[in-house]
């Protein structure tokens, strides 16, 4: 019997190789061999840190022209490019060489972005699927768009005070839309990167896309577009946070940033609950003036923190140019980057001030920590809604006229969080829901166990 044989290749950035490293070593445990295709700067990074390398994982390595100096930021035509004509080289090699072995690869999923890698299967007449790692509401607000509703979700984005009803999705505002839908949007990905994306999957017989999320969660969305078959596997967190199959898988074990670990004990010395802990995902660096206001909101709010602030490129500490740095050094600790996982885990912490990336946010549910919402781009917005509106888990943070959250309104979401009135209570209970269903779609036998085994069957049946 051919033994099931799955590559894997991952978008080099943390919020996308997270959930991929989670998903290899899912279907690890369910007896397929994995292989992790990535670039030499992505690898470099998830395998330097042995101590957190998952076991049993087998990296292969190309150069997308990142490490030969070719900068994202310089030139990022060029940098796609190279990224999938040499990805697309490196991948055939591996799926020739991997049969020359005995081990020959049975089926490859993907990061949405890197269609190439579905061109290289179809070529060896292999079975694959893209990882979708935001929500399956975004994936069918960018469908409708591109289908039939475009001119009635413009009409929202171009003015504030309208509102249109989406089927699957609810009632929805331009506060509730992925920004690369909003007038003001610079980024030259996201729309027309999903468009090109969608018409490449056209060309499969009966393309299944692999979504983050859990059947619970968005059961609607997850059905609102019948002709794509989103398959729920998610949430992609470590198992000792879900299943407990494994204990030892409890970080994600690929972190592309520099860990401390001084953090730990400092939370072990506070009560229960009474950490607010801050934190914008891997990418994001907010204006010096939103900074300053989350620090007075923080100082305020009088309660202890952990706040995330990583070093800028230039290696220049953010919170050296904070105003109160002194103060805030009595009330609570800033770090460069720690285990978010860890630290929501952790009994001290009560209260998450999020930029709502979707990482986090299924984060915030499988650990039932209550959240003060701040999306800043792309589908943060959207998941913002989600955690208010429908998971209840949250309240969303509201801009002033110059689209800028005050120090006060900072305090005032904190207190409603974490506070002893009604509304904090309600979102409490919540928060303990889903972390139990999450666990429930997670567990032997659950919606998303159940959904990725026979994925993995499929997979061995070459999707007949
Ligand atoms: C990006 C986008 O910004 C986001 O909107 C999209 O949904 C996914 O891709 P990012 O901004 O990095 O992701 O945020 P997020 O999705 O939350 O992912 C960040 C990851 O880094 C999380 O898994 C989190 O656990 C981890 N992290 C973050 C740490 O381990 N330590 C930290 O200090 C901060």
């Amino acid at each position: 019997m051919v033994h099931t044989h799955i590559v894997l290749i991952s978008f080099p950035a943390q919020g996308a190789i997270n959930p991929i490293i989670q998903f290899a070593k899912n279907i690890k445990r369910m007896g397929v061999k994995v292989t992790i295709l990535s670039s030499v700067f992505a690898q470099n990074r998830m395998t330097k840190a042995t101590s957190s390398t998952p076991d049993g994982l087998t990296f292969v390595a190309f150069s997308d022209g990142y490490d030969d100096g070719i900068k994202l930021s310089d030139n990022q035509e060029l940098f796609r490019s190279e990224y999938k004509c040499r990805g697309s080289k490196a991948l055939s090699e591996l799926i020739k060489t991997s049969s020359e072995e005995g081990c020959p690869v049975t089926g490859v999923v993907y990061a949405m972005q890197l269609q190439w890698a579905a061109e290289v299967a179809r070529e060896f007449n292999l079975p694959s699927a893209p990882l979708w790692v935001q929500p399956a509401t975004i994936f069918a607000l960018y469908f409708y768009y591109f289908n039939g509703y475009g001119e009635l979700i413009k009409k929202i984005c171009d003015d504030a005070s309208c509102a249109i009803e989406l089927p699957g999705l609810g009632k929805l505002t331009s506060r509730d839309v992925p920004t690369f839908m909003l007038p003001s949007n610079t980024f030259s990905i996201g729309l027309p990167g999903f468009k090109e994306q969608l018409d490449a999957l056209d060309a499969e017989v009966n393309p299944k896309i692999l979504v983050n999320t859990f059947d619970a969660l968005e059961s609607k969305a997850l059905r609102a577009i019948g002709k794509h078959n989103l398959i729920a596997i998610g949430p992609l967190v470590p198992s000792a946070f879900l299943d407990g199959k494994d204990p030892s898988d409890n970080a994600f074990g690929g972190d592309l940033l520099q860990k401390s670990r001084d953090y730990v004990e400092w939370l072990d010395s506070k009560p229960q609950s009474s950490v607010v802990y801050i934190s914008f995902g891997s990418f994001f660096n907010l204006p010096l003036k939103e900074m300053e206001e989350i620090a007075r909101g923080l100082l305020e709010s009088n309660r202890p923190f952990l706040w995330v602030l990583r070093a800028l490129t230039d290696g220049e500490n953010q919170e050296d140019k904070l105003s109160c740095k002194e103060e805030l050094e009595k009330q609570g600790l800033i770090v460069p980057w720690c285990s978010q996982v860890e630290v929501l885990s952790h009994p001290s912490v009560g209260c998450f001030v999020t930029h709502c990336g979707w990482n986090s946010t299924l984060e915030s549910l499988v650990l039932g920590i209550p959240v003060v919402c701040l999306p800043q781009f792309t589908d943060q917005p959207t998941n913002a809604k989600l955690l208010e509106d429908e998971f209840k888990t949250g309240v969303r943070a509201t801009k002033n006229e110059e689209g800028i959250v005050e120090a006060g309104e900072i305090k005032e979401c904190i207190e409603l969080v974490m506070g002893d009135g009604e509304i904090g209570e309600e979102i409490r209970r919540n928060a303990k829901k889903w972390k139990y269903l999450a666990k429930e779609a997670a567990k032997e036998g659950g919606s998303s166990n159940k959904n990725l085994r026979a994925f993995v069957e499929e997979i061995e049946g070459g999707f007949q």
